[in-house]
């Protein structure tokens, strides 16, 4: 309706192309060498920063700033990217389950339901991420699932572990299965039949995003329905162990295992009748999971064999495609985000990444929705990423690729907003390489550079951030910030995303003279963001937008 239309910003004018540079896990934190972007040569990102405080600051990125539960828990892309589109900051995942748990609500609501019709006669199938990283799942919402599960009547459970390492630091895995170990031996002596079935590393098995490889997830199939992998152990503890051993494995690239009987007969493939609820709340990794166990038409591999199960999702992954049908926790209500309104406006958007983050700048930005919003004045581009490799052999990923397809949307004039995610120091951060990264954030700042030229070029604007930390701080540290060794003296690598604040740089022939940073919003977010560009593009933001980062001062 007219709600849509949005106001025009009383000094600031329109028609300027404005360039929305993500730079994913590029954080700021003391100058050191483990600081990959210090250490890096990024000449462009150095000179955005010291430039005039009026048009470079920090925002904060992590905890509550994006809807975390706490101060403790660090940024992440699916977070970060749904502040920066929407502009307000929504309760999210982790902390909706955490309350749907707390309260005991999640077993009156209609996905538990659903699911445990199966529970007289069948299995409940869990699978998902097994960390206290607290970005795609944790496990103390796990451990709280098995106990409530089987208070309400689950008398035979399976637990189909993905080992982390990326979210947490590599090697935790081990004490993970431990803790769940002992869970599910207290389950097994109230009488409930609870094991592990099945797991693998989070980045080989079943953990894939916006298709770049379907073979991870046929991995996962295999395993946890059909009960078929390479590896058997009939203990999960040993299985971890163990595959860590072998050559190029870590905890997020554990092969995939089953946990087989005496008999050597696997003991939890998903077989007609039973339930399965995948525990991740964050969706990008869930998707391809949730089409091969929900989608009768399939065609992406073979399921061989296609369970009739009961099948939930810990929330609901995509509310544009509804999958799964059937959820446990509500997601997130992200609505009427800047996307959608710029649309509405009549404000012409590109946006581009390569494969492995090209759903954060589409999906995430727009609200955890698929597909444009208007496609006669949206074009997303997706540029294949490198499929099978860890991004560490190949630092500069598409990060040139990102930055000519950017520069010629800019040139040709025929876009308002191009917008952009350049994940180098991200993806090349979790791998733990420090060497790789520091070449990583050389490829980005280029990349950053062909745009800002462009912009240059067609007298716009630029806004240049990042969703959250990650390349910055590669070390494990204590409280007082010294870098933690392990028992062998050896640093611990930091393979996560941290705590830490993100630059914000805005600038470009195209901004209006007397724009500036305001110093009244000292502990401004990412949620800040959506409001600032709304701005640059000529128009007010609605009113329970957070508020802009910017005035305009007379000249
Ligand atoms: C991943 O999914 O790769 C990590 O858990 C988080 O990284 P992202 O939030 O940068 O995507
Ligand atoms: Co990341």
């Amino acid at each position: 309706g007219s709600s849509w239309k949005l106001a025009d910003h009383p000094k600031l004018p329109k028609g300027k192309t404005v360039a929305m540079i993500v730079l994913d896990g590029w954080g700021e934190a003391k100058p050191d060498q483990y600081n990959c972007i210090h250490v890096a040569e990024t000449p462009t990102m150095d000179s955005l920063k010291q430039g005039n405080p009026d048009t470079w600051r920090l925002v904060r990125a992590h905890g509550t700033a994006v809807g975390l539960p706490t101060e403790d828990d660090m940024g992440n892309s699916e977070v970060g990217h749904n502040a920066l589109g929407a502009g307000r900051i929504f309760a999210q995942g982790a902390k909706l389950v955490d309350h749907a748990l707390a309260s005991g609500k999640i077993y009156g609501g209609e996905g538990f339901k659903y699911i445990s019709q199966s529970f007289e006669t069948g299995t409940l199938h869990l699978i998902g991420l097994l960390s206290d990283g607290g970005v795609h799942s944790r496990l103390d919402q796990l451990q709280l699932l098995l106990k409530g599960a089987s208070e309400h009547g689950a008398k035979r459970i399976r637990v189909h572990i993905l080992t982390d390492g990326r979210d947490v630091l590599d090697g935790s895995s081990v004490g993970f299965v431990e803790t769940l170990e002992q869970d599910l031996a207290k389950l097994r002596e109230k009488g409930v039949d609870a094991q592990v079935a099945s797991g693998g590393g989070r980045m080989y098995v079943t953990m894939d995003r916006y298709e770049n490889d379907w073979e991870v997830v046929k991995r996962g199939w295999d395993a946890q329905v059909l009960g078929e992998a390479p590896h058997k152990f009939r203990n999960p503890v040993e299985a971890v162990k163990k595959l860590r051993e072998v050559p190029k494995s870590n905890d997020q690239y554990l092969p995939p295992f089953v946990i087989v009987d005496e008999n050597g007969k696997p003991v939890g493939p998903i077989v007609d009748g039973d339930a399965v609820v995948t525990i991740n709340f964050r969706a990008d990794r869930m998707v391809m999971i949730a089409k091969a166990l929900e989608y009768e038409n399939f065609d992406k591999f073979d399921r061989v064999r296609v369970p009739k199960i009961r099948y939930a999702g810990m929330l609901q992954y995509d509310g544009e495609l509804l999958l799964p049908k059937h959820y446990l926790v509500s997601p997130p209500e992200i609505e009427r985000t800047s996307g959608e309104y710029l649309v509405h406006n009549g404000i012409r958007t590109f946006a581009c990444s390569e494969t492995v983050k090209f759903g954060h700048v589409t999906f995430f930005w727009n609200g955890n929705r698929s597909g444009c919003f208007n496609a006669e004045l949206e074009e997303y581009v997706e540029i294949p990423s490198d499929s099978g490799i860890t991004f560490n052999v190949q630092p500069k990923m598409k990060a040139l690729e990102i930055g000519e397809k950017a520069r010629d949307a800019i040139l040709s004039r025929k876009f308002d907003q191009v917008r952009v995610n350049i994940p180098n120091s991200d993806m090349v951060g979790h791998t733990g390489d420090i060497e790789a990264t520091v070449v990583a954030c050389k490829a980005a700042d280029e990349a950053v550079k062909m745009i800002l030229d462009a912009i240059e070029q067609v007298g716009g604007i630029y806004v240049v951030t990042a969703d959250h930390g990650n390349a910055e701080d590669m070390v494990k540290r204590n409280k007082s910030g010294q870098p933690l060794l392990d028992k062998n003296g050896n640093i611990q690598i930091l393979t996560s995303h941290t705590l830490q604040p993100v630059p914000i740089a805005i600038g470009g022939p195209g901004l209006a003279p007397g724009v500036r940073f305001r110093k009244d919003v000292p502990t401004g977010g990412l949620a800040n963001v959506a409001a600032t560009v709304m701005n640059l593009h000529g128009f007010e933001a609605p009113s329970d937008y957070e508020t802009t980062l910017i005035e305009v001062v007379d000249k």
